[in-house]
């Protein structure tokens, strides 16, 4: 962004938008023009001397008809006033020109900044925000609204700004030209400004319905693309394609209704502007032939009036236009005052080393829901639309009551200990990890880090120092090599790359490829295994070399025999590290110094391997039945009867 940008507009660009957020819509927008009004001020008052060379033009025709043609003197003038006629023409030429580069230079660096803070907002905002959001809604917001209010500035507020200056100026000269006339230019006015508010407020509610309704069928498509194997696998195509036309539909109706709304409104103002444009006519051209006006004035009017009636006719559209700019400024508005999660707030100092002991005291955790990116406009959409989505509201009601996870959670682990999570889908394991690295914040007790609160560690610091492998990782669409390098902040060489591969078992596996570590992963990393993609993924936890090392269910899709693989790995490099694992299979866990054994976000047993086989308990249970099952494959496959087609599912015991 930064390159060939001078100073004083990356001054602008890093304008904090949060400050310009405001409830009232036009001093929020009025805030978002910050940094660009003086260069906005200056189109304006281009508009304004525009509209000045336009009424000279005519006092000019004015005078050439009445006085040196009509009446023949200054006829030596001519040439003079054939060249002012030039001169106006220029000059309505130049500021209309101005007003077009500083009008343009203004919405589109609001533009710009807007796009910039949105995307900077969304990387910041946190995990509970992102649970809740939907995607398809942030880029509508970022998109088509951020386009709407670039609208705003560059056509409808210069536009409305311009009609008023014309309107003005024009209706000052009638009025002194001639009164009757001047008066008379207006009559339908009233009429119009009352059609056009009237417009205004229909327009401006269909358009937000029809936005939302683009935001919707956004939605669906991002959810349908990206989730296209499971609708594939499920033969869900006929229901998912009958659901976007429903959407697709709905929003053809709604676009359909914006613009039967316009070809309704656009044929009256005409017609009204019509009736205005020969009442004028006729009065004037009557005064003029009774003599009340010279045959100049008469020409003058006709030429004014054309610009105080072109206004009135566009006031209305503009007026409509406005309004969805103020309803994208206020979608916008939404996204950009949501707290950012502080990444660097905490009294511990940013480069401070972590030794890795741990110490949870009675902590409780809940999810909490937030209604985000709900404003004034959905609410009252979601009265409206109960009868049509009955269920949704209510449901929406239920689904915000926080829901406790964990529970009263202790236990304590030294440096470089590995402590082991066990338990059940849906135990808590992936939450207590989840408030280790802060995406989310516990309510109750207290979880330390080397002695001191975890909320007094600045988040960057511990994600820093914290290598995750997550349950389902995510790979970008970008080299093998890039994905595993991801993150560390600086240049690594080829041979740490291959290193990191080589403990994460998959090292082999990617020379296979014809590019090797240029591969490029496909979208979600779809080109690569399942059991593939999570070796990279743990590569690149690897390779970032944490104090912490978090595997959460790293192994679930690798056969048995590459997780001793990468379990001899790890045994190399986990000394040192604290290492938290979480898996179903006794076999992964077995040397852990501390195994933690949830059950519906409470601890039910803790302790070393030796001592929680002595106890009868959870622990023990799996332990059985998972040996049961292990004594009667081999015995199985002894007997050579399973052979082909056998299947077993370890982590199904505990499901
Ligand atoms: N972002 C979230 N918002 C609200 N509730 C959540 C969220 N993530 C998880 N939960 C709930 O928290 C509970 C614990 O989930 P968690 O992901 O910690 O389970 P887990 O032990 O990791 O399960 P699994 O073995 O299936 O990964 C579940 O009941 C789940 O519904
Ligand atoms: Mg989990």
């Amino acid at each position: 962004m930064s390159q060939n940008l001078n100073p004083k507009l990356l001054q602008k660009l890093t304008y904090d938008l949060k400050v310009a957020v405001h409830k009232n819509r036009l001093v929020g927008l009025w805030r978002v023009l910050t940094g660009f009004r003086l260069l906005y001020l200056g189109a304006m008052i281009a508009i304004v001397l525009g509209a000045f060379t336009r009424v000279y033009y005519y006092r000019v025709v004015q005078y050439v008809i009445d006085t040196v043609v009509g009446e023949g003197r200054n006829t030596q003038h001519l040439p003079w006033l054939a060249l002012s006629f030039v001169g106006l023409a220029v000059l309505e030429g130049t500021f209309a020109y101005l007003r077009g580069i500083w009008s343009a230079e203004t919405a589109e660096g609001i533009a710009l900044r807007l796009r910039d803070y949105l995307y900077d907002q969304m990387q910041r905002l946190p995990f509970a925000f992102h649970d809740y959001a939907k995607t398809g809604e942030l880029i509508q917001r970022s998109t088509s609204d951020v386009d709407a209010m670039r609208r705003f500035y560059a056509d409808q507020a210069l536009g409305i700004g311009r009609i008023v200056a014309l309107f003005v100026v024009n209706f000052t000269m009638l009025l002194r030209l001639n009164t009757r006339i001047g008066l008379l230019s207006v009559v339908v006015m009233p009429v119009i400004v009352a059609m056009s508010y009237w417009f205004f407020g229909r327009v401006s509610k269909a358009y937000d319905r029809y936005q939302d309704q683009e935001a919707k069928l956004s939605t669906v498509l991002q959810e349908n693309l990206t989730g296209v194997r499971v609708v594939k696998a499920f033969a869900r195509q006929p229901y998912e394609i009958d659901k976007f036309d429903r959407e697709n539909w709905e929003r053809y109706h709604l676009g359909k209704k914006l613009l039967i709304m316009h070809s309704l409104y656009w044929p009256l103002s005409d017609v009204l502007c019509a009736g205005q444009t020969i009442l004028v006519q006729a009065v004037s051209a009557m005064m003029a032939v009774r003599g009340e006006i010279t045959v100049g004035t008469y020409i003058a009017v006709m030429g004014m009036l054309t610009w105080i009636i072109w206004p009135m006719r566009n006031l209305g559209r503009l007026i409509v236009q406005v309004s969805t700019g103020l309803v994208s400024y206020r979608r916008v508005a939404d996204v950009v005052e949501q707290e950012r999660e502080d990444i660097v707030a905490g009294s511990v100092p940013l480069d401070a080393q972590i030794r890795g002991a741990l110490t949870f005291e009675n902590v409780s955790f809940s999810y909490q829901p937030m209604a985000v990116l709900q404003d004034e406009d959905d609410k009252r959409k979601d009265k409206k639309g109960k009868e049509k989505e009955t269920a949704e509201p209510e449901k929406k009601e239920e689904e915000l009551k926080p829901v406790e996870v964990l529970h009263d959670i202790s236990f304590r682990c030294a440096p470089g200990e590995v402590v082991a999570l066990l338990g059940s889908t849906g135990s808590g394991k992936t939450s207590i990890i989840n408030l280790l690295l802060r995406f989310y914040d516990y309510q109750e007790g207290r979880l330390a880090l080397d002695g001191v609160e975890l909320k007094d560690y600045p988040r960057s610091l511990l994600r820093r120092n914290i290598g995750i492998v997550e349950q389902e990782p995510f790979l970008f669409s970008r080299s093998i090599r890039d994905n595993i390098a991801y993150g560390v902040h600086r240049e690594v060489t080829q041979e740490e790359v291959e290193q990191a591969a080589q403990a994460a078992a998959i090292h082999d596996i990617i020379l296979t490829f014809p590019q090797g570590y240029d591969t490029i992963v496909g979208e979600k990393g779809v080109t690569l295994s399942g059991g593939q993609r999570q070796r990279v993924a743990i590569a690149r936890a690897l390779l970032k070399d944490p104090r912490i090392l978090v595997l959460d269910d790293a192994t679930s899709s690798v056969d048995t025999e590459t997780e001793e693989q990468i379990q001899q790995a790890l045994e190399v490099l986990i000394p040192g590290r604290t290492t938290f694992i979480v898996a179903h299979r006794i076999q992964t866990v077995m040397n852990a110094d501390l195994i933690v054994v949830l059950d519906k976000g409470r601890i039910v047993q803790s302790g070393a391997h030796a001592d929680l086989i002595q106890q009868p308990g959870l622990y023990r249970d799996i332990y059985e039945i998972q040996s049961r099952i292990e004594e009667e494959v081999v015995a199985e496959v002894e007997r050579g009867v399973a052979e082909s087609e056998f299947t077993f599912e370890p982590a199904g015991v505990l499901a």
